[in-house]
């Protein structure tokens, strides 16, 4: 081999090891910028979920003197979606729906949502608007859409088509909304109302069983009273 060719291996050798720690150092700045970028973005979403926990509470003080409902029915919620769904519990929205799920309440006037007495077909109404409402309140929120538009929307729909405000059917109601629904009722039904006084557990569970296939998906009802049982075993 000539000196000339040595040389010029060095030299291509000098030259390769320069452009390998050039690409080591650009990889090490985009690994860099990616973990800030990743922490931006989970900052960001924790100031989201803030955001909404301090909404949901401040929406529950006007027909619920605790301001526990939300955070209560959320948990619930989440408990039987981890369980049916737990695809569904990756995606913040899921939460933020469940946390949000009356919003359209706001535009629901005190004389109907605060009434005692039972309501009339006028003010039934009335009330009845609030899931689609609640869809045109959350439009304006570019961060809040997917799951949370469909708990928002579709919490009132029954399994038997007899719900509210599309009389959505069956598995064509959202599945987000179907898990919702056993957490909401089961909530209402077992903590005090100005109408009425709570129910056991027991007592609300046995509802739930007799309205599977009526009001509630049946095997989604089904894995709601296991939920307590195997609570209950453990
Ligand atoms: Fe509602």
């Amino acid at each position: 081999m000539s000196i000339d060719n040595t040389m010029d291996h060095q030299l291509a050798a000098a030259q390769a090891l320069k452009y390998a720690d050039e690409l080591r150092q650009l990889h090490e700045i985009e690994r860099a910028h990616r973990r800030g970028v990743e922490e931006a973005l989970r900052r960001l979403e924790e100031s989201y979920a803030t955001t909404v926990r301090a909404l949901a509470a401040a929406l529950e003080l006007r027909d619920d003197a605790t301001g526990e409902h939300a955070e209560r029915v959320t948990r619930l919620a989440l408990r039987l979606a981890e369980r049916v769904a737990p695809h569904l519990c990756r995606d913040p929205q899921l939460e933020y729906g469940f946390l949000l799920h009356d919003v359209g309440k706001i535009g629901i006037p005190d004389a109907v949502l605060l009434k005692e007495a039972p309501l009339d077909a006028d003010e039934r109404r009335e009330l009845e608007r609030h899931p689609l409402l609640g869809e045109r309140i959350l439009a304006q929120i570019p961060y809040l859409g997917g799951l949370a538009r469909d708990v928002v929307v579709a919490h009132h729909e029954r399994w038997d088509g007899a719900g509210y405000p599309l009389g959505l059917l069956g598995t064509g109601i959202p599945v987000a909304a179907r898990v919702f629904a056993l957490a909401d009722a089961f909530d209402a039904m077992t903590n005090d109302r100005p109408y009425r006084l709570a129910l056991s557990t027991a007592a609300a569970l046995g509802e739930i069983e007799r309205e599977a296939s009526r009001h509630f998906d049946p095997v989604l009802a089904a894995q709601f009273v296991t939920l307590f049982a195997d609570a209950e075993a453990a």
